[in-house]
């Protein structure tokens, strides 16, 4: 992977390597998890890949679109999932309209994958083995925070937290802090996955996998391949 050059203009070349149909791995799914492995693993090595696992989810409601930025704390064949208030905007906007798109975006690299599908909820054994080992004060926080609803100010969070801290004391256990009924996590079951791969010139390369019959990402069988033009 070589470095993009900044030209005078202030445009960032994308010399990366690019992605050809020979290229792509014998699933989307090992596609997915070869390129999640090489950003957390540049990150490790060379540091420019800041949160690797930093994924945009877009939802939408009756006034239109809205996104944000999540991090991605499960990926099987089944898509890509993250944790979250389900009482949120988001949580609230996926319970009523389900269609969902994300991507994870790595600039350094010159690469971007890309999802559209459906939001399910994560099983529940899954939500509480992944909360259990989160920090005693995240846990505090998943209860103090009533995403997405205004706060009077700064003191209003501070003083719910302390609430929260004191009816769960930390003794450095796992379940000394329950896990919230609201509290819970999203996953995206994607019917599409675009993998974008920047290039010279701005001839880039976006390969992407639709899925045309039942079956999960790491199911060879299940997507078409098609290259779309930058
Ligand atoms: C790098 C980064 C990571 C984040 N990770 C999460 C996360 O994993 N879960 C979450 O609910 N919010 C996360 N947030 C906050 C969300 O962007 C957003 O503010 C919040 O979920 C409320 O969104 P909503 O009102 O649309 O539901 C993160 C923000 C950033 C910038």
């Amino acid at each position: 992977m070589t470095t993009g050059e900044q030209s005078g203009t202030g445009r960032t070349e994308y010399a990366g390597v690019g992605l050809g149909e020979e290229g792509l791995a014998a699933t989307p799914f090992r596609q997915i998890t070869r390129w999640v492995g090489e950003a957390r693993a540049r990150q490790q090595e060379q540091g420019d890949v800041p949160e690797p696992d930093a994924l945009s989810v877009a939802t939408v409601d009756d006034d239109g679109p809205d996104v944000r930025t999540v991090l991605m704390r499960f990926l099987d064949a089944r898509g890509p999932g993250f944790v979250t208030n389900l009482r949120s905007t988001k949580g609230r906007q996926l319970e009523v309209r389900p269609q969902i798109a994300a991507s994870l975006t790595w600039p350094s690299m010159f690469r971007a994958i890309r999802f559209r599908g459906t939001a399910e909820l994560v099983e529940r054994a899954e939500v509480e083995a992944y909360f259990r080992q989160r920090p005693w004060g995240s846990r505090i926080s998943a209860w103090a925070s009533e995403q997405s609803q205004p706060a009077t100010g700064r003191a209003q969070l501070e003083a719910a937290y302390a609430e929260y801290a004191a009816r769960f004391p930390d003794h450095g256990r796992p379940d000394d802090v329950p896990v919230p009924e609201h509290w819970g996590a999203i996953r995206v079951r994607a019917d599409r996955v675009e993998f974008w791969a920047g290039r010279m010139n701005r001839l880039h390369d976006r390969l992407v996998l639709t899925r045309v019959t039942p079956g999960d990402l790491d199911d060879a069988g299940a997507w078409r391949l098609t290259r779309l033009q930058p």
